[in-house]
């Protein structure tokens, strides 16, 4: 049996306040580890941070006795903030991110008008991952799959049979996720989800957010198969062109996350906050239109 087989124990938390799932992928206990898109917590009404999901993660990694190799993010996200740096604090792992993080912190560092010192290279993050990119975790090795259109720089992580697809899909009856922040393009995620889609019919898919109609509960695992049947927006049959005309419809009714402005500055950062101010107190800041 080759490494690439195994199946690979995934253990999901999901954060009621944000709709994500943090994912610990590993292969047993006492073994090593990954952690996928970790969420700070964050209360934009008086801009405290808590770090009560990042300990569900950490009583989870003690638990089971597992060492972390990797805390993982799939892209800079534009809803939740990241606790990748909290965590890099307590457990002492790399944090990774795919390269073109950089195109993403060119972007809003023009958007934000940061610290001329904020570097648009990715350093803030210990790797950053190539194209098809493999790297071991235990046992397990991880493989890196390219899939922008969410945003320019988003991944997807596979380990055996498993597939963590960050914003690329939702579970079949939520769909897809929106191509309309900076970077973002439908006919580029059409493709992305066309690449994960023609993995092998049984691949186990870990969705990032679930959005559960209000007659079912959250769910976060289907897999290619049941995808390809039911997507409602990328299921057999629906062409690249049908995608994009019902994702660019869509995507101009949809109403901007709550935590996009806070996110995304905090997680280019690689969920550092902003360098303190000369009180000694770090600021996030708000773009305004002209009046
Ligand atoms: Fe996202």
């Amino acid at each position: 049996m080759t490494t690439h087989s195994l199946k690979p124990i995934v253990h999901g938390i999901f954060d009621k306040a944000t709709w994500t799932i943090t994912y610990i992928v590993h292969h047993g206990m006492g073994s090593d580890c990954a952690i996928i898109d970790s969420v700070l917590d964050y209360d934009p009404k008086s801009g405290r941070t808590t770090t009560t999901s990042a300990a569900k993660v950490l009583d989870y990694v003690k638990e089971q006795q597992l060492k972390v190799a990797w805390i993982l993010e799939t892209h800079a996200h534009a809803d939740h903030l990241s606790a990748a740096s909290y965590l890099k604090k307590q457990l002492g792992a790399k944090i990774a991110i795919g390269e073109h993080i950089t195109h993403v912190q060119k972007v809003f560092k023009a958007i934000f008008n940061l610290e001329t010192e904020f570097k648009e290279d990715g350093s803030q993050f210990d790797h950053l991952f190539a194209s098809d990119e493999e790297f071991k975790v235990g046992e397990l090795v991880g493989k890196v799959l390219f899939v922008p259109g969410h945003t320019p720089a988003c991944v997807a992580y596979q380990f055996g049979d498993a597939v963590f697809v960050g914003d690329t899909m939702f579970m079949p009856d939520v769909g897809t996720a929106r191509c309309d922040f900076p970077g973002g393009d439908a006919r580029t995620l059409y493709a992305s989800t066309r690449k994960i889609l023609s993995l092998p019919a049984e691949t186990r898919l870990f969705m990032c957010h679930d959005y559960p109609p209000s007659d079912r509960p959250v769910a976060f695992e289907t897999t290619v198969a049941e995808q390809n049947a039911k997507n409602i927006h990328v299921h057999d049959g629906m062409t690249e062109d049908q995608f994009v005309e019902m994702r660019t419809k869509r995507d101009a009714t949809l109403e901007m996350p709550v935590l996009i402005l806070p996110a995304v500055q905090i997680n280019i950062r690689a969920g550092e906050l902003p360098p303190q101010e000369a009180n000694g107190v770090s600021y996030l800041k708000i773009p305004m239109n002209e009046l």
